[in-house]
């Protein structure tokens, strides 16, 4: 398993002169590296029908969290397996991924058919489409993998900053999100939740309990 990327283009100290430095302004076009993680944030892209949305801002600012997390914790954590499922973790709201089954599930499907062709070990590519269908469990998911319990605990952070932590720093959360802003992550939100009480209110409740077992 890879240890946290350190690299970065262009970087810049943080406040903290923590040892992951971020450039300023970051996008997510710094941070691909690998052909799976292009056609990850491909796919966002494709999905939303535009670059550096709302909603890839967010996915950004969750894998850069992920990231801190782990190097606070000195957890190892795969970067590309973290890179692609915070690409993908919300897909399933959107039509290109969407079917009548919960939102997570459908982001599981998609990304699994996504990233089959790049052939990795069975045991990465699980841990990638748990993370996206396991993003809004209410218990700890470490059992499934670091990256599954991290992008878990960074949504949960970016969503509701005043209430979760875990740990990440103040100055460094505000710093994020001044590099990378929030605006109008409610809105998308809203709209997510909208759609889905439109199309497939029975739904919403299964997105916070266990997948079903495959
Ligand atoms: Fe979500």
């Amino acid at each position: 398993m890879a240890a946290p990327s350190v690299n970065r283009r262009a970087a810049t100290a943080m406040p903290d002169a923590h040892p992951i430095p971020m450039p300023d302004p970051v996008t997510a076009d710094d941070l691909v590296s690998t052909a799976a993680e292009a056609a990850s944030l491909a796919a966002l892209r494709r999905a939303t029908g535009a670059v550096a949305t709302t909603m890839e801002r967010h996915c950004l600012r969750v894998f850069l969290m992920i990231e801190r997390m782990a190097s606070d914790g000195a957890l190892a954590v795969d970067r590309e397996v973290a890179f692609c499922a915070s690409c993908l973790f919300d897909i399933g709201v959107y039509p290109v991924a969407a079917t009548a089954d919960v939102y997570t599930a459908d982001g599981r499907r998609f990304a699994r058919d996504l990233l089959e062709p790049f052939a990795w070990p069975a045991e990465r590519l699980r841990r990638c489409l748990d993370a996206i269908e396991r993003h809004h469990q209410l218990t700890s998911q470490w059992l499934h993998g670091a990256e599954v319990e991290l992008l878990r605990r960074a949504d949960l952070v970016d969503a509701f900053p005043r209430v979760f932590r875990f740990g990440l720093p103040r100055a460094w959360l505000d710093d994020l999100f001044r590099r990378v802003p929030r605006d109008g992550l409610y809105a998308e939100i809203g709209a997510a939740v909208g759609r889905m009480w439109r199309e497939r209110r029975a739904t919403i409740p299964r997105i916070f309990m266990p997948p079903r077992p495959r």
